[in-house]
């Protein structure tokens, strides 16, 4: 077997191997200045790059002989994909004569990294592309706003970064406990940096989207300028996580606010914002939230009630479905395709369809409304909870969950599955402060969204993937990069109670503990 992941569409064994020689050079009809890392670019050298324009953008054919490699492609992404190929079969100093023709069963392979609630910098972002290269992944969506940090440079708005981008504590111990660390949590992207992350995500074949979260999820943009609220009070870049427990509900603690939707100046700041974002991010993409709005202050405030009675709004969640329309109407003219958490589906005012927005479906439980909206001709990205929601422990959902995720058990009829773009993991990081438990929730989960996205449900095969995995731990172990033992990543019934249980009320970081445990153990 091949150890590749994700495995190819079609692959080949042959008998021998190719040598890779001390000075190993290859020539390209690209400039592949990944490959140079390795190899140095020779015109006689063995390993070649071919273009040929009939394969597909992402896709590849590699052939290994004992005297040559020879990669065709269409473009640079598809040689960087053989080339990762070809590093996952060197062993040694030999790589296995094979053949290979390739590309992804879904366009869009993605991953969530939330930087609000931590924030993890320009060098761990470079890292995580880096990653996703190796698996293959393409699209970083880059949650870089909400109640506990704004994340980006707005030249309009300097108090965004100014105020919104630090808080004076962080809730620690779990969503169900009232602990906090009182020590400031700070950090933002200036536009120019995030120019230098979009450019090295572009090397890699990856593109990012970036998220602005409205109309909720807007707390440290309220802290910066008190009048995007309802009722205009001072506010605080909040540093508690829970908001939907009663015992938090309790507080004077409105970490449930919203924009206020009644308000020309929240219109204004709104598209101004976008108007920096959509001319900073090359996508076409543009992710605009859209999820857990609660009603309660537009219930309240006259200015929503006026909005609402004015446009024959049938209630707020129609004030929502007008508010939506309005970003969408934005963004098709800046020549964007909106992107918005299922929420956004349940307006029926909402004009979705006819923006091309697409609706990325979230939640844990079943959403007809999205479910239709796919079945009807809507774009989707798949997301499901149970599946691909990274942040949480593998105690609650193994490994298994990911790797034989079907859309069809989410609603998508199979006659509709090419209105899906595809698949992404979330990295939530309430509860992923540091890079060490970053990397842990990532491996092995993002190798199994990854095959999740390269081959349809009936060409997968959980035990042939787990060989692979098993076969490419030790690179990881080289390499110092922490993952998930197979007793966590499988949830293996020894700790998991416990771990359940911790990771709400005191401990969320007890699996990754018990994962170095397991490590030492072994050593
Ligand atoms: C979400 O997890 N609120 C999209
Ligand atoms: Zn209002």
């Amino acid at each position: 077997m091949l150890n590749i992941i994700p495995y190819p569409k079609f692959a080949k064994e042959k008998s021998g191997a190719f040598s890779i020689d001390d000075n190993q050079g290859f020539k390209s009809d690209f400039d592949l200045p990944l490959v140079e890392e390795y190899f140095s670019a020779s015109d006689n050298a063995n390993i070649v790059f071919i273009k040929d324009p009939a394969i597909s953008k992402e896709g590849y054919k590699l052939t290994v002989d004992e005297g040559e490699i020879n990669i065709f492609s269409s473009g640079k992404t598809g040689a960087y994909y053989a080339f990762q190929t070809l590093k996952q079969l060197i062993d040694g100093k030999k790589i296995p004569c094979c053949e290979i023709e390739d590309e992804p069963y879904f366009s869009w392979r993605g991953i969530n990294i939330d930087e609000s609630r931590h924030f993890f910098g320009k060098e761990q972002i470079k890292k995580v592309l880096d990653y996703m290269l190796f698996e293959k992944l393409n699209v970083l969506h880059w949650h870089l706003t909400d109640d506990h940090g704004w994340r980006i440079e707005i030249k309009k708005y300097p108090l965004l970064t100014e105020i919104g981008s630090k808080r004076e504590y962080t809730h620690i111990g779990g969503w169900k406990s009232f602990k906090k660390e009182n020590k400031p949590h700070c950090g933002f992207y200036t536009q120019q940096e995030i120019k230098e992350i979009i450019a090295y995500a572009k090397e890699r074949g990856i593109r990012i989207v970036p998220e602005i979260d409205f109309p909720a999820h807007s707390i440290s943009a309220m802290a910066a300028y008190p009048y995007l609220s309802c009722f205009e009070e001072e506010q605080e870049v909040i540093g508690y996580f829970s908001w939907d427990y009663p015992k938090f509900r309790s507080l004077d603690f409105r970490a449930n606010k919203t924009l206020c939707l009644g308000k020309k100046e929240v219109y204004d700041f709104v598209f101004s914002v976008l108007d920096e974002v959509c001319a900073l991010f090359e996508s076409e993409y543009i992710h605009i939230g859209g999820d857990e709005a609660p009603h309660s202050e537009w219930k309240r405030c006259e200015k929503c009630q006026k909005v609402i009675r004015e446009n024959n709004l049938k209630d707020e969640t129609e004030l929502q479905g007008y508010f939506e329309n309005k970003v969408f109407a934005f963004l098709k003219e800046k020549g964007k395709i909106p992107i918005g958490w299922n929420e956004i589906a349940s307006a029926e005012n909402l004009k979705s369809k006819e923006c091309g927005a697409v609706i990325q479906y979230w939640t844990r439980n079943r959403d007809i409304n999205a479910e239709n909206y796919v079945n009807s001709g809507g774009k989707m990205i798949l997301s499901n909870h149970q599946c691909f929601y990274f942040d949480m422990p593998y105690a609650r959902y193994p490994l298994s969950n990911t790797y034989c995720y079907n859309p069809a058990d989410y609603g998508v009829n199979s006659e509709n599955l090419s209105n899906v773009l595809g698949v992404e993991g979330e990295f939530w990081s309430e509860w992923i402060s540091d890079k060490k438990k970053l990397e842990m929730q990532m491996f092995p989960r993002i190798q199994a969204l990854s095959e999740v996205g390269w081959l349809p449900a009936e060409k997968r095969d959980l035990k042939d993937f787990i060989q692979r995995w098993e076969a490419q731990k030790p690179m990881f172990e080289k390499l110092g990069i922490n993952y998930a033992k197979d007793e966590i990543a499988f949830a293996s019934n020894k700790h998991r109670a416990k771990i359940l249980y911790k990771f709400t009320h005191g401990n969320p970081y007890l699996e990754v503990e018990l994962n170095d445990k397991i490590k030492e153990q072994r050593r």
